[in-house]
């Protein structure tokens, strides 16, 4: 009995006693800029399962559906307010042609993803399905356009069959196969990683390319869609976004960034998604962390261009339309599918990058998340019939209150999680109040042993109740399957007191807290 006292007590000593507590304070009193709700964006790409399988299964499928849309994929992400749906690629943006998806669908031609799989598409999902589905969940959406292998006229024209009004050959052909009112393009993106899939450019190149296109990418929507350029594909490259802020002429509203979380320090270098080490949970969170100092020097590079051409600041927003987790792929699957399971770790991972996005409210006006449905770090999984939800949908359905709400600056002085040689901070924060005026702080704990204390001092606001919820898993790989779908899910959090205007709680290991205070 002694014995075991005596190991009780070191291991309190080892993960509890040591832990330096974190203080927090909420800046109520400094309301900062409104977090767009297009930074909990999706990206739907024609890859893999993503598509075909994922979300569509065809009228005559078994599968429950509607109009071929999965019956259970299309519940869950309407249950997610996912706000904005980025589509056909990627990649395969610059290989898409838009009249390959219209019309008939037993007429369709059957082309290949080259890059990922070499899938066929038959396109019986085309524009029209594309916009339906994004109607189905509620979603606005964002349309890559080809600049790889399409023209400036095949994008402009594609631009005027979705949103043309006038009495065109193109809106006629529009009305002919189904529908009558222009579809809505909240965003128009020409070209995906131009540096390198989408057609290995230079960055002068590509910029002239670009103020060429969008130059003629006219619509009778208002407001137009957002013009977005294709940019850096992560904080380390920056010569895309430097060079496309100084020569922009043409309408520019955004510029895109990419940032993928691996294992290592390159690309190639991938963990496991489950059964990881600890050395493989601290590499990924750390690397996670990179986006925040990646934001950083984008917007310091843009305002410094806006400041030099005497033009408004913060006018062109980064634009995240790729993120996430990249793991070695799921085990048997066709490796250029991207399947990978998502485990706790990766539920840390969104978290910490939607803290991050939040501090750069300003500046980060959308982000897509690589991907929705059986792709890379994807909210949901699917096989056949059954559908699994991930740790990540979570984050996401627990973060929805941040959606549109205005951000709120923070003061978190946290200690550290170590490994090896690998250090960060334990807590990840943000916070945000929404438009009914309650205070909503999104935290995460990145230790995978040790709790965080937390005591937290609200500026400006005085709560008088806190309720929350959180999501943790028994071990660092903890996640769903098919057969056990609810292992990770989130449960109330009772563990937040209110006393004397300050808030204490204590954040159990590798978890991710949302508080509600009002
Ligand atoms: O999301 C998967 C791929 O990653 C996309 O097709 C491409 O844009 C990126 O390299």
């Amino acid at each position: 009995m002694k014995t075991f006292l005596a190991a009780a007590a070191a291991l309190f000593m080892a993960s509890s006693a040591f832990a330096a507590p974190a203080s927090l304070t909420v800046h109520a009193d400094r309301p900062g800029p409104t977090i767009n709700k297009y930074v909990y964006g999706q990206f739907s790409e024609m890859l893999g399962t993503g598509i075909y399988g994922g979300i569509y299964v065809g009228e005559k499928s078994p599968i429950p559906n509607t109009r071929g849309f999965r019956n259970d994929v299309i519940a869950a992400l309407k249950e997610l307010k996912v706000p904005l749906v980025r589509w056909p690629g990627g990649c395969y943006a610059d290989e898409y042609h838009w009249r390959d998806g219209i019309g008939p669908k037993d007429k369709r031609v059957t082309r290949l993803n080259t890059n990922w799989g070499g899938v066929e598409d038959p396109n019986t999902f085309g524009t029209h399905e594309f916009f339906d589905f994004a109607e189905l969940i509620g979603a606005d959406a964002y349309i890559n356009a080809n600049m790889g292998t399409g023209t400036a006229a095949e994008a402009a024209q594609w631009l005027e069959y979705m949103t043309g009004n006038q009495d065109t050959t193109l809106v006629k052909e529009r009305k002919a196969n189904g529908r009558d009112k222009p579809f809505k393009v909240a965003i128009y993106a020409l070209g995906n990683e131009t540096w390198g899939c989408g057609g290995n450019m230079r960055a002068e190149y590509y910029a002239d390319q670009y103020n060429q296109w969008a130059t003629f990418m006219k619509t009778a929507q208002q407001p137009g869609p957002i013009m977005l350029a294709s940019g850096d594909r992560s904080g380390d490259w920056t010569d895309f976004t430097k060079v496309l802020m100084d020569n922009r002429r043409a309408p520019m509203d955004g510029i895109s960034l990419h940032y993928y979380t691996v294992l290592g320090d390159k690309w190639e270098i991938k963990d496991n998604a489950t059964g990881f080490n600890e050395e493989g949970w601290a590499r990924v969170l750390a690397n996670t962390l990179k986006m925040d100092g990646y934001i950083k020097t984008h917007d310091d590079m843009m305002s410094a261009a806006e400041k030099k051409s005497d033009r408004p600041t913060k006018k062109v927003g980064l634009y995240i339309d790729e993120w996430g987790t990249w793991f070695k792929p799921a085990p048997g699957s066709n490796p250029g599918f991207l399947q990978q399971q998502n485990t706790i770790r990766d539920a840390v991972v969104a978290a910490a990058n939607l803290n991050i996005f939040h501090k750069y409210a300003d500046r980060v006006q959308m982000t897509s998340i690589a991907q929705t449905v059986n792709v890379l770090q994807a909210m949901i999984l699917t096989d056949g019939a059954k559908m699994v939800l991930t740790p990540t949908y979570h984050v996401f359905h627990m973060y929805k209150p941040f959606q549109d709400a205005t951000s709120l600056p923070i003061d978190l002085k946290t200690g550290n999680y170590t490994f090896g040689g690998i250090t960060m901070p334990q807590v990840s924060a943000s916070a945000a109040k929404t438009k009914s005026g309650a205070i909503v702080v999104g935290l995460a704990n990145l230790d995978p042993h040790n709790a965080a204390v937390v005591s937290a001092t609200l500026a400006g606001v005085k709560a008088g109740k806190v309720k929350g919820e959180i999501l943790t898993g028994a071990t660092m790989d903890a996640h769903n399957t098919f057969d056990k779908p609810d292992t990770v899910h989130p449960v109330a959090f009772n563990g937040a007191k209110l006393a004397n205007g300050k808030l204490s709680l204590s954040l159990p290991p590798k978890s991710v807290v949302v508080l509600t205070l009002q």
